[in-house]
């Protein structure tokens, strides 16, 4: 009988935790906790040298489903994510470390597929992991920080709305496109309409072309 009570106890105890915590969980998973400067600075890196690798490798299915428009916009992304982690790697040698990634071998599935994936990714960096470590950078008044994280904030929100274009009309990105990619930011754009990036104030004659 006491045995009994104290399972009961026990299960209660268990049940309420769980929903205790459950919804803590979730929200850690959907908002990173930011940790050091430095630390932020390694997960972004890490987190860009993978989005590039992943961007190559979808824009070789992208090719071979005919979706040769689309290829040319991840090579575009993979170079704005070489961007970014450079400029990350700058900022990680000034607090003295060496960057250092892990390239997990890409999940690609069909092209729609893929777009799906990377309108995903970057809409979560753009909305939730830069903000978090821009906040982070802020409070440590780290200069270089601050610039790299808010350039790559800005330049993902762009990679995610054209990837939710591209989604949406998909047969006409059947042909080869050309791209200008910001060498700064990571700003991607299809043709040059000013002197200087919106985002970063680059000259634009020195924009990378991708096709
Ligand atoms: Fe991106
Ligand atoms: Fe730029």
């Amino acid at each position: 009988m006491f045995r009994n009570k104290v399972l009961l106890v026990n299960t209660i105890l268990i049940i309420g935790m769980a929903m205790f915590f459950s919804p803590n969980i979730a929200q850690a998973q959907d908002n990173p906790v930011a940790g050091t400067t430095l630390e932020n600075l390694m997960t972004a890196f890490n987190g860009e040298s993978n989005a590039n690798a992943r961007y190559l490798a979808f824009a070789k299915k992208a090719d071979e489903e005919g979706y040769a428009g689309v290829a040319s916009l991840f090579r575009a992304a993979a170079r704005a994510e070489q961007v970014h982690f450079e400029h990350h790697t700058a900022a990680i040698r000034e607090l003295g470390a060496e960057p250092k990634a892990t390239i997990e071998t890409p999940v690609v599935k069909s092209t729609l597929e893929n777009l799906q994936a990377a309108i995903d990714g970057e809409t979560y960096e753009s909305t939730k992991m830069y903000p978090a470590f821009l906040k982070q950078a802020k409070k440590d008044k780290n200069k270089t920080a601050i610039t790299s994280f808010e350039y790559a904030e800005e330049a993902e929100a762009v990679h995610a709305r054209w990837y939710k274009q591209a989604k949406k009309e998909i047969d006409k990105w059947k042909t080869k496109r050309q791209f200008e990619v910001c060498p700064k930011c990571g700003n991607v754009v299809d043709f040059i309409s000013g002197p200087s990036c919106p985002i970063c104030f680059e000259d634009t004659k020195k924009f990378i072309t991708v096709t």
